[in-house]
């Protein structure tokens, strides 16, 4: 089953390198980063993040490039071919990222919304202290957030369509490089704010008396949705690289990039948030609520111009990240039914975005509501807090154990006098530390549900989560057996590793 490299990956080292930045630089950088350092007190949770990104986001990342390169074809087939059980795993790899998408792009269309009031000088015109107000109000409403839903959406799936490199590739040789402008643009001017100071020190000098059990799992479980590690990307992604491409140095670079990127979200964000007074630890709103009342504090013409270059930033990170999560299930669908990429990339971006617009109106229709908490939450929640702590270890432990050392170093490009001290290393790492470090970031996650902080207090809730994610395992399970069962039968691994 598994074939020999297909020929229509990534063409240069340059854009698989924007590409792979481009799926590890979205939501979770600009959003999800920034909002976890004000909760987890500032420089320690950086200090500790960065850590993990060492010891465990580059090292899951290293593996997961392994298998995708050597197998060269879609995540199922790629699990499939390292064991006859471990299919399962790569049935969650495409399901995952298709659930993640439906959610993440209504985050994609609420901020081209932010995007056209501040062109159209809407965002400021409403003034510090409304902005709040304006984001509950759009949010819930039924309309207008399918509208951008759609227009995202639509954007994602015209880049899928074209393939690999002449979609994905070329998109992000000029998405990424613009986001990283429009960042430091932004960046300049936060620093420039009277009392920007406070907020550096802030995000640099660390406070470790602040640290709790929890901020490390946090920091955790951040580096995995930041990395996009455990659903399948790197895989598919890998499955593209080309024999000439360095696992090692290529992973390496963008678990630098990815922080990069994230501090300086941070360096925006916090020195503004320290001038205007505003509270660091405003959660999840930090972007498009405490954000936003920076620009409208800014004036009319300057909060004009940057917070429409800034939400243009998160727009660019946001499709990056999108067609990596759109990519993952069209390119099984292709290669697994033999149907023309175009018809693949439109149907599951037709499908996705009609759950993304049950999502988009749950804000506001209680009737899509589950014990009165919108869809996005559950979905985050199933998939974030629960199935990927469990791909991600799986994948570690199946990955650590199955690859040899000569193929790992060869895939590393690692020179032959540090080639076993890597292997060792490396292999402890992703057999003990990484996969040991994922279940623990399970159990906080399973922890939250059930305490309430993850967003649901009635226990039909909290078991509308569990249950939800218990039945998409044991579907992938069943699927793995009735695959070896009707066509798999004969199959002998086949991957190489
Ligand atoms: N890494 C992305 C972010 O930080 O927003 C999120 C993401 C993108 C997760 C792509 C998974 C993925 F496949």
């Amino acid at each position: 089953m598994i074939k020999q490299k297909q020929n229509k990956g990534f063409t240069s080292k340059f854009g698989f390198l924007m590409a792979t930045v481009g799926s590890a630089v979205g939501l979770g950088n600009l959003w999800s980063f920034p909002y976890r350092v004000g909760e987890g007190g500032g420089a320690a949770f950086v200090f500790i993040y960065i850590i993990m990104v060492c010891l465990v986001g580059v090292i899951a990342m290293i593996g997961e490039f392994v298998i995708g390169k050597r197998s060269g074809v879609n995540v199922i087939d790629t699990f499939g071919g390292i064991s006859k059980w471990s299919k399962w795993l790569g049935y969650l790899g495409v399901i995952v990222p298709f659930l993640i998408l439906c959610y993440y792009q209504v985050i994609g269309g609420w901020s081209i919304k932010y995007m056209i009031d501040y062109i159209g000088g809407i965002g400021v015109a409403s003034g510090a202290g409304n902005v709040g107000g304006m984001f509950g109000t759009f949010t819930q409403s039924v309309d207008m957030p399918v509208v951008y839903l759609f227009v995202f959406a639509f954007v994602v799936a015209i880049i899928v369509l074209f393939g690999v490199n002449k979609g994905i590739e070329k998109a992000s040789k000029i998405l990424m490089p613009a986001l990283f402008v429009c960042l430091i643009i932004v960046v300049i001017k936060s620093l420039t704010l009277p009392n920007a100071s406070e907020g550096l020190l802030f995000l640099f000098k660390p406070d470790f008396s602040k640290v709790k059990g929890s901020t490390i799992l946090s920091a955790l479980g951040q580096v995995f949705f930041s990395m996009s590690l455990g659903m399948g990307i790197n895989v598919a992604y890998g499955s593209y690289m080309k024999d000439s491409m360095n696992i090692g140095k290529s992973s390496v670079l963008i678990g630098v990039m990815d922080t990069v990127i994230a501090m300086l979200a941070g360096m925006a964000i916090f020195p503004a948030v320290f001038s205007f007074g505003l509270e660091p630890t405003a959660g999840p709103g930090l972007l498009f609520v405490v954000l936003a009342e920076v620009f409208a504090s800014m004036g009319p013409i300057v909060g004009r111009i940057f917070g429409a270059i800034f939400f243009m930033l998160v727009i660019l990170a946001a499709v990056t990240s999108s067609i990596a999560l759109l990519e993952v299930p069209v390119q099984f669908i292709v290669e697994r039914f033999h149907i023309n990429r175009k018809l693949a990339s439109m149907c599951v971006a037709g499908i996705v975005f009609g759950i993304g617009a049950f999502i988009a109106m749950s804000f506001g229709v209680k009737a899509f509501q589950v014990e009165g908490v919108d869809l996005l939450t559950l979905f985050d929640s199933i998939t974030n807090k629960i199935i990927l702590p469990i791909t991600a270890a799986s994948t570690c432990l199946l990955v650590g154990y199955k690859v040899k050392p000569k193929n790992l170093m060869n895939d590393l490009g690692a020179d032959t006098k540090n080639k076993i001290i890597i292997y060792k290393i490396w292999g402890f790492l992703i057999r003990y530390v990484t996969p040991i470090g994922i279940l623990c970031v399970l159990g906080i996650g399973i922890y939250e549900v059930f305490s309430g902080q993850a967003g649901f207090t009635t226990i039909e809730g909290k078991l509308a989560i569990i249950l939800s994610a218990i039945v998409l395992v044991v579907f992938s399970i069943i699927a793995n057996v009735i695959a070896n069962y009707l066509y798999d039968k004969k199959q002998k691994n086949s991957l190489q590793l």
